[in-house]
């Protein structure tokens, strides 16, 4: 798909006049293209950010079908078909960007989901807008469905979206998938509308989480809102170890670890044009003996401020050489406009110039951070020229830049320092883990993954690199998509430590 390769581009086709309706759809926040309209009025479609769109986008070169979705923007409705992929966009007005995306999906189920690194805020204005743009979402999807289709809901955005699609269209097949981490039943306990969010979750035949803990959670929650007064629109369940009963449907509750596209980035980091660039990168950061790389969305949850903390204590106490060492931070800028994001990425900023206020010299700063998106091929070089892979957030649903880093490295070289608290890490049991919280053993393991003899990191290296190219993002949504659809081969693949119903 080239116009989602991560440069900008043109639509194929605008606003067919009749679209038929699709068998499989993909219904998320983001459309996987953003809209961009430029100074003379010109319109791209770039590559939206996130992990969802990573993993996604190669699903629908695989599996045909329609992706409904935002596009970015205010107010936008254009409808254009990419590489036989329809795309169906849901206007939102600029009150609701304020309200719906930025307010009660970023500045409180966001931090509510992710251990409330910051204070959730709770205002009913948001609630409202929330509603009201998941209703229009589930219009969206019913309009493009075909009858008895397969309907993906993706994230925490469209949390009512199961249960208002069901009322609208009973006859679909419909699955929810949560990105990030699903909260511990004590901190979902503050959400005034607890019961209407496990609600409408439950409007879907299955619903996936990365890891047995998250479904877990769910279950928990499931029963004990069950137990509520109906005015408020009770979900009457009976649930047991991976399945939760509503009236006379079963809900089923498992674990899919997402993945990557592994294969198509092994490829690509093996060509000769992405070995050059990234011998080209080394020498341009003054061929370092080290380098160091981290890659995000400028986002508090990904402990940025950690990793950069540990490596000014490295440098004080001379446990890194300032001369001969650069990390370099790649980090997309997100959600600019949420007031924990203005003030951490402040704080980030103020930490980058201290540390290279005191140990960069004049045309040699230590650390080299970019507030931009980098395009794709760039960012494959960068994972190859990378010594060590720096993944510290203190909470994250997976982490897919740490399994992107082990797919580019088919040379067995490098080292990843992982923070437990990923989803990844449950499945990169050879890399440099460390608990985010603690410095000195963040210290520590970014230290080791510096000084590791080559047969130690080639040992690491290949055992990471066998998980994550047999657990690819194909066979994650092959899993999920067997499950909803009953294909029962599929079952235990997806469903790590999870029973669900035969
Ligand atoms: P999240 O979904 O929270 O953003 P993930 O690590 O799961 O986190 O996915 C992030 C995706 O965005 C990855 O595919 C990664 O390569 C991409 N990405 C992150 N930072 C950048 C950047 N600075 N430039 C380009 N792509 C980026
Ligand atoms: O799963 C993480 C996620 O929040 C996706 O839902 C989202 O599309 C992506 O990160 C990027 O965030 P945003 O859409 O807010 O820019």
């Amino acid at each position: 798909m080239s116009n989602r390769s991560g440069n900008t581009d043109k639509p194929a086709e605008s606003k067919p006049r009749r679209r038929k309706k699709a068998d499989f759809i993909v219904v998320a926040n983001r459309l996987p293209v953003d809209k961009v309209i430029n100074p003379d009025g010109s319109v791209d479609w770039k590559r939206s950010p996130g992990g969802l769109v990573t993993a996604l986008e190669p699903i629908l070169r695989t599996h045909t079908g329609a992706w409904v979705g935002w596009s970015g923007i205010p107010d936008a409705d254009d409808d254009p078909e990419i590489d036989g992929l329809q795309l169906h966009a849901v206007p939102l007005s600029a009150q609701e960007i304020a309200e719906y995306y930025e307010g009660f999906s970023n500045a409180t189920l966001w931090p509510l989901y992710h251990d409330v690194l910051v204070k959730p805020e709770y205002h009913r204005e948001w609630w409202n807008s929330y509603v009201e743009v998941n209703r229009r979402f589930a219009e969206a999807a019913s309009k493009a469905a075909a009858k008895g289709a397969v309907v993906w809901i993706q994230d925490y955005q469209l949390q009512l979206v199961p249960k208002m699609l069901r009322m609208l269209r009973p006859d679909l097949k419909i699955g929810f998938f949560l990105h990030i981490p699903f909260p511990p039943v004590e901190l979902f306990m503050q959400m005034p509308w607890r019961t209407e969010i496990v609600d409408g979750l439950l409007g879907a035949d299955l619903i996936g989480f990365h890891l047995p803990g998250g479904a877990q959670n769910f279950l928990i929650l499931a029963r004990r809102l069950g137990g509520h007064a109906t005015s408020k629109g009770n979900v009457g369940v009976r649930s047991k170890f991976g399945v939760v009963q509503v009236g006379f449907r079963s809900v089923r509750v498992g674990a899919f670890p997402i993945s990557i596209d592994s294969a198509a980035l092994d490829a690509k980091a093996r060509s000769k044009e992405i070995r050059q660039r990234a011998a080209e990168i080394r020498s341009e950061l003054g061929s370092p003996s080290k380098i160091m790389l981290g890659v995000d969305r400028l986002d508090y949850t990904k402990g940025i401020d950690v990793r950069l903390k540990a490596i000014a204590e490295l440098l004080d106490e001379n446990r890194i050489d300032a001369d001969d060492t650069v990390m370099v931070q790649l980090a997309t800028p997100s959600r600019e406009r949420v007031d924990s994001y203005i003030q951490m990425r402040g704080g980030i900023e103020r930490l980058v110039g201290h540390i290279n206020g005191i140990h960069g010299r004049v045309g040699h700063p230590v650390i080299q951070y970019l507030h931009k998106p980098v395009a794709r091929d760039e960012l494959i070089a960068f994972f190859v020229a990378a010594d060590v892979m720096l993944v510290t957030p203190l909470r994250d649903g997976m982490n897919l830049v740490a399994k992107e880093y082990v797919a580019c490295r088919s040379d067995l070289g490098g080292a990843l320092v992982l923070s437990e608290f990923t989803g990844a890490a449950a499945e990169l049991r050879s890399a440099y883990q460390a608990n985010p919280y603690d410095l000195d053993g963040v210290k520590d393991a970014i230290d080791a993954a510096l000084t590791q003899t080559d047969d130690e990191g080639r040992t690491r290296m290949r055992a990471m690199r066998r998980q994550v190219l047999m657990h690819d993002v194909e066979r994650w949504a092959q899993s999920f998509l067997g499950v909803l659809t009953d294909t029962p081969d599929t079952v235990a693949d997806g469903n790590r430590g999870l029973r669900l119903a035969p």
